[in-house]
């Protein structure tokens, strides 16, 4: 059975019928209308894992699943924040907002909310319901959803506000998104997931340079080639996911140090091998990861630009390979996920995201998506482990107001 996201849905009964019911949502929390409802999308990364916080390089897809934000403004300095899908609400005066001082899922807008005050971009007075259908812990940024969404919702309620309105440009609201993340929540990410959600071109990858926040949109032609692009949700939840970051990012900043470089982008694999007695194991695999992936990032960049996506298999293998064995991100789950799809016809597939868990995508020829969701579903019985959730997606624009 392979799912399908809530937009999907949207467009095919060509009806508002989420919008009217997370309106009514809004209404019977609230007591008022919302002033409007914004989305932004989660992602999958095509490739280029772990590479973000190195300067490297990322090629993210939007995908057709995220979250819903309905949002209205308060007159007095309180933040109101409730959730479809998680228990309990926030209801915060503006002066208890702070790094660490919200936890659980409203840590995600009311961190929003803290860092556009601290910006002077909104003052984040703001009843906000959200709504959304990225499974959490899956790899698919839900999180950086929740952040984008939130941030566009609130900067775009001050610009109404505003006599001499300023919008705030995209980038820099990806930035203060990424940064709630790391202050509020204290998960110390790089910058990708923010940037796909906020900038992504409906049909296209995000080709992004994450030292100069240079993008450039490249054509995903899925239909052209005959593909599919599929999730495989092993549901196996990030283990350990922030300690285990963490290090990984501490192991490749000591590299570069030892280096001398600015950060692994400026790396060559020579040079990577050439000090592995000064790195030590396993700083040179993490180190020889990062280094290779941005070299594949660059090759899946020449072959989405000549229309070659049916030839990114190899990439997609090897720098799966090189997260298990040099990167150590894998687990038992995803390395199942990936050799079942490729067994039952998927032109490539890999994890995706930060991994310990979560999702794996695969490239799937048109006709055989059902069969791939019945093979990878099989193989996960014989492995005992539990049933994956196999889902199409399809490449999404980024965060817009929907009303
Ligand atoms: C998470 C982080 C990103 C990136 C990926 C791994 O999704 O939020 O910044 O580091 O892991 O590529």
């Amino acid at each position: 059975m392979v799912a399908r996201s809530r937009l999907e849905v949207l467009a095919i009964r060509g009806s508002t019928s989420t919008l009217d019911s997370l309106v009514e949502a809004f209404r019977a929390r609230a007591g008022r209308a919302p002033e409007g409802v914004w989305f932004a999308p989660g992602r999958v990364n095509l490739i280029g894992e772990h590479t973000d916080y190195s300067d490297g390089f990322v090629l993210p897809v939007a995908i057709d699943r995220g979250v819903l934000v309905a949002a209205a403004r308060r007159a007095d300095r309180r933040l109101r924040c409730w959730s479809l899908q998680e228990a309990g609400q926030l209801d915060v005066d503006l002066s208890a907002l702070g790094p660490g001082r919200i936890e659980g899922w409203s840590a995600y807008p009311a961190g929003v909310a803290w860092e556009l005050g601290q910006a002077e971009l909104a003052e984040g007075a703001a009843d906000l319901l959200i709504d959304g259908d990225v499974p959490a812990g899956a790899g698919l940024s839900s999180s950086a959803a929740l952040e984008c969404a939130t941030a566009l919702a609130l900067a775009d309620l001050q610009q109404q506000e505003s006599a001499a309105p300023v919008r705030p440009d995209r980038v820099e609201l990806a930035r203060l998104a990424r940064r709630a993340e790391v202050e509020a929540v204290g998960m110390p990410c790089g910058i990708m997931d923010q940037m796909a959600s906020m900038l992504a071109r409906a049909g296209h990858a995000l080709f992004l340079d994450t030292r100069t926040l240079a993008t450039e949109h490249l054509p995903l032609e899925l239909d052209a080639a005959g593909l599919r692009l599929l999730v495989i949700d092993t549901r196996a939840p990030h283990r350990l996911v922030d300690g285990a970051y963490a290090e990984r990012r501490a192991a490749v900043e000591a590299a570069a140090r030892v280096l001398g470089v600015a950060a692994l982008r400026d790396a060559t694999v020579e040079q990577v091998q050439a000090a592995a007695g000064e790195l030590g194991e396993p700083d040179r695999r993490r180190a020889l990861h990062v280094v290779t992936e941005n070299a594949r990032v660059l090759r899946a960049v020449e072959l989405l630009r000549a229309g070659e996506l049916d030839r990114l298999g190899p990439l997609l293998a090897a720098s799966h390979a090189s997260l298990r064995a040099d990167f150590e991100v894998s687990s038992p789950e995803l390395d199942t996920a990936v050799e079942a799809a490729v067994a039952a016809g998927a032109v490539g597939a890999r994890m995706t995201g930060a991994g310990f868990g979560g999702s794996a995508l695969a490239l799937v020829p048109d006709g055989l998506v059902e069969a791939l969701a019945a093979g990878v579903g099989a193989a996960f019985a014989a492995a005992g482990f539990r049933s994956p959730k196999v889902l199409l997606v399809s490449p999404e624009g980024g965060a817009r107001r929907l009303a």
